[in-house]
Parts: C-alpha cells; structure tokens; sequence
C-alpha cells in the first residue's frame, strides 16, 4: 500500500499535477509616463522582477497584441475608450502549466483608478479556484484604488492576500527601497 502511494506521489511530481510552483504574471506599460519620462521597461515590471527575484517565481508578461501607444496622453485616450467599452484586448501567448501553480502574484499599473482592462483578459482566461492570488500594483497618488476588492469580486474562487502598491518612479528609479518594500510586504504575508 506505502509502495503504491510513493509511487503515486512520484507521478503525480512528474506530471506536475502537484501545484506548488510561484507565479508572477503583470501587465506594465513601457514608453512616455508620468512622473518618469520615456522609459525602456514599465514601472510595473521592475516591480514584478523584484518579486520574482525575492520569491523564486516564474514570470509570465502580458503582452498586448496591439500595443498601447507610445505618448503618455494617448494611452490615456485608448485606457478611457476601453474602460467605457468593458473591453477585452487580446495579448501574446499563455502560461504554459497553469495547473502547476498554487500561488499566483497579479501586477498591472492603476489606469483611470481601475485594473487595465487587459489583465481582466488574463484573470478571466483562466481558473483561479483553490489557487492563491496576491495582487501588486503601481501608481502615481491613488495607491491600490479599490483594485484588491475588484479582484476579490473577478476570483470569487481565489484566495486573495492583501497587495502591495509602489509609486511608479520608486518602482523606476530606486531598486533599494522597491526590494525593502518588497521584502517587508513578503514577510508580513509570511513568506
Ligand atoms: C492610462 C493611464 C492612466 C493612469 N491613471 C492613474 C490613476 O488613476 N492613478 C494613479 O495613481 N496613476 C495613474 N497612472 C499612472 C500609472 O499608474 C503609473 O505611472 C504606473 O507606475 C505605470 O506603470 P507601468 O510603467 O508599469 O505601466 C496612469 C497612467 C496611465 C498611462
């Protein structure tokens, strides 16, 4: 009986249907922004990079399959169209594995005070019961917004641990205190 069960175990390791594996997955948008400048990788993917660092996790980017423009004050136009249209914009690939993982970080920026409407592309793709969801968020003066809740409401199936929200040019310009940040918020959750 104590055979069959290790073997069992063993299988179910090989095929990888024990979901114990760390997921950072984060939408971030690079370009012209506020309060930074042009910049090369988003505010938010600097952020998400930390984690994954400090926690040992994958990454899977959310890439638009058509890009937000370039100029800040026209990415605020296309964010408000998609914000009154409750779109749903497509983006590149998927997580390969999904079932693998049991804890899955969630990152995007505050756009207009709400979640950009892609990452309820990704939130909806995808089965979230049982699993563990952690949101982080940047922003440049509305902190979470009320992100945490609307995520609570998108996952009802999910448990969701209290986010961390950096300001966009810490997040940018200051690795030092976006990992204390990071690291403080870690072992708040105990991890
Ligand atoms: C379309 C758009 C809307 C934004 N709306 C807000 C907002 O409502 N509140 C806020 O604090 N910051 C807002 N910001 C600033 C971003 O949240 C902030 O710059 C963030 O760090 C950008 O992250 P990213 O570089 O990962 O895209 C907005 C930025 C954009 C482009």
């Amino acid at each position: 009986m104590k055979r069959i069960a290790i073997l069992l175990f063993a299988l179910m390791l090989m095929s990888g249907s024990l979901a114990e594996g760390v997921l950072v997955t984060y939408f971030s948008h690079a370009g012209e922004n506020y309060n930074v400048g042009v910049i090369e990788e988003g505010n938010t993917a600097k952020l998400a990079k930390v984690i994954a660092e400090q926690t040992g996790a994958e990454l899977f980017e959310i890439v638009p399959v058509v890009d937000y423009p370039h100029s800040y004050d026209e990415c605020l136009e296309v964010a408000t169209a998609e914000q009154r249209k409750g779109a749903r914009p497509e983006y590149v690939g998927d997580v390969e594995n999904w079932d693998q993982y049991d804890t899955v970080f969630i990152g995007y920026p505050i756009w207009w005070g709400e979640i950009p409407n892609i990452v309820y592309t990704f939130m909806e793709n995808h089965d979230f019961a049982g699993k563990t969801v952690i949101p982080f968020n940047t922003h440049e003066g509305s902190g979470q917004s009320h992100s945490q809740r609307d995520i609570e409401k998108t996952l009802p199936g999910a448990t969701v641990l209290k986010g961390l929200a950096v300001r966009g040019a810490t997040a940018q310009n200051d690795a030092d205190a976006t990992s204390k940040a990071v690291s403080d918020w870690l072992s708040g959750l105990g991890m």
